[in-house]
């Protein structure tokens, strides 16, 4: 039987795990969509280049229009990376007719309604299951498993590399650089890790789920975004000792169709399921009205884990291109997205104060918080160990985002509060 031929975007991490299990899986794969699964040609930046994996070097390019422009190829996996160009690949391969796969969140972030405008346009597919959590099917699930459903809150860890770096210092007290290059080299990170440390790759991804959660046009300008580089050791020690471990979580949450959306490193209790999703792992909460609570774990990165996405969603499209079904999706986003303003987002919130040791300054602490209407659920204060200052650690109740930016410029134009030192929304 005639093979469907397949040109791939990249051999890097992600793409040697494509080619090992559309080859290492090819009997499975063929049974399923009723034919022979073929990668046609690969795209790379340079052919010379030592791999993991051999691969017949006629099939090596480092034109991408050799692919794009191939007849013979129906399918382009997309797994180079990148914004500009490779959205000019895209479109240039909807417009000749090609289905697209990618792990993209980057462009599908970006530029995600654009993209799958021109893919219905030219009845063609765009699927994108390895751009958020790896190895989850969490878009399918939102798409097909919750269609019934109206999401309140989605809620996880959405990025391997950091969840990788924070398990480290917490278990063994390892240096954040170190584990960084560690990451780096097991392919977890992005070619630029800032864009995992600083929250961006997970930014992109709460983008992409809560624009299909919530079916609203969200942009990637709506996340509010924090990464870890500020999350000290002491951070990490202090939410243990109370009971919490640190997590870099992604959150969306919709009341009455006014929706925020952020991502910051975030206390969580050691009670709760999400506190002890550790190393690459990633998990993602999904809250319906009707269904209630649900969760989702597994790998977020790597080269098999977020291969088995891709190949699921190469299937997917080749299933629908043997049914004549391609470009029929129904149009995800058609609400337009309303933001919560800093009033309305409320939670939890961990603040630790440097302060000076002496009568009324805790008192002063507090009158700032009660004065702004932040109920307290813990204070506690002790001695700066090596200073004579004392630290303040306090945990509030339930308090809004606007209420607490207050209280921090308050505290910083205080003499006796030396130097706030950590502010950490808490779940759980
Ligand atoms: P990678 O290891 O850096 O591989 C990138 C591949 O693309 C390489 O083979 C490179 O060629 C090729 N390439 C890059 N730019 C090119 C250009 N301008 N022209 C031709 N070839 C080019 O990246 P990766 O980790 O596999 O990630 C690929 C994509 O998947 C990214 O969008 C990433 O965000 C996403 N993703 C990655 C993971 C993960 O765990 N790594 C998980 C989910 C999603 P050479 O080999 O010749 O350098
Ligand atoms: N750099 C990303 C992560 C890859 O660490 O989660 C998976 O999207």
């Amino acid at each position: 039987m005639k093979p469907i031929k397949v040109g791939l975007l990249g051999l890097g991490t992600v793409g040697t795990g494509v080619v090992r299990i559309v080859e290492g899986h090819q009997e499975d794969l063929a049974s399923q969509v009723g034919s022979p699964i073929e990668i046609g040609k690969v795209l790379v930046q340079n052919k010379s280049k030592a791999r993991n994996i051999s691969i017949d070097a006629e099939k090596l390019t480092e034109d991408a229009w050799d692919i794009i422009r191939d007849p013979e190829i129906d399918v382009i996996v997309e797994v180079m990376g990148g914004i500009g160009l490779t959205k000019e690949y895209i479109l240039e391969a909807l417009e000749r007719g090609k289905h697209i796969v990618t792990a993209n969140k980057d462009l599908m972030a970006l530029h995600g309604p654009e993209i799958l405008a021109k893919a219905q346009q030219n009845r063609c597919d765009v699927m994108y299951e390895a751009s958020v959590a790896g190895g989850i099917p969490i878009i399918r699930t939102l798409v097909e498993g919750f269609s019934s459903d109206r999401i309140t809150k989605i809620m996880g860890i959405v990025n391997g590399t950091t969840n990788y770096i924070l398990t480290k210092m917490s278990q063994e007290g390892a240096a954040y650089a170190e584990v960084l290059k560690e990451a780096q080299e097991l392919g977890y990170a992005e070619a630029d890790p800032t864009s995992d440390v600083e929250g961006l790759d997970a930014a992109r991804k709460m983008t992409i789920l809560s624009t299909i959660g919530f079916r609203a046009n969200v942009a990637l300008e709506d996340v509010a975004v924090q990464g870890i580089s500020s999350v000290s050791k002491e951070d990490i020690l202090y939410a243990k000792r109370l009971g919490y471990e640190v997590k870099l979580l992604g959150i969306a949450e919709r009341q009455d169709d006014l929706i925020s959306i952020s991502v910051q490193p975030t206390m969580v209790k050691q009670s709760h399921p999400i506190a002890s999703v550790n190393g690459v792992f990633n998990a993602v909460y999904v809250y319906g009205e009707a269904v209630g609570e649900t969760m989702f774990y597994g790998a977020g990165a790597g080269e098999l884990p977020t291969a088995t996405s891709i190949v699921s969603d190469l299937v997917a499209v080749i299933k629908n291109l043997k049914l004549g079904v391609n470009g029929k999706q129904a149009s995800l986003a058609y609400k337009e997205k309303k933001l919560k303003t800093d009033e309305q987002i409320s939670s939890k919130y961990f603040l630790l104060l440097q302060v000076a040791d002496r009568a009324g300054v805790l008192a002063r602490i507090t009158q700032v918080l009660a004065e702004l209407e932040v109920s307290l659920e813990s204070v506690l204060q002790q001695p700066t160990p090596g200073s004579p200052d004392a630290e303040i650690i306090v945990i509030t109740h339930d308090a809004n985002r606007a209420s607490i930016k207050q209280a921090l410029e308050t505290f910083k134009a205080l003499d006796v509060v030396h130097q706030v030192k950590s502010v950490y929304r808490v779940e759980g």
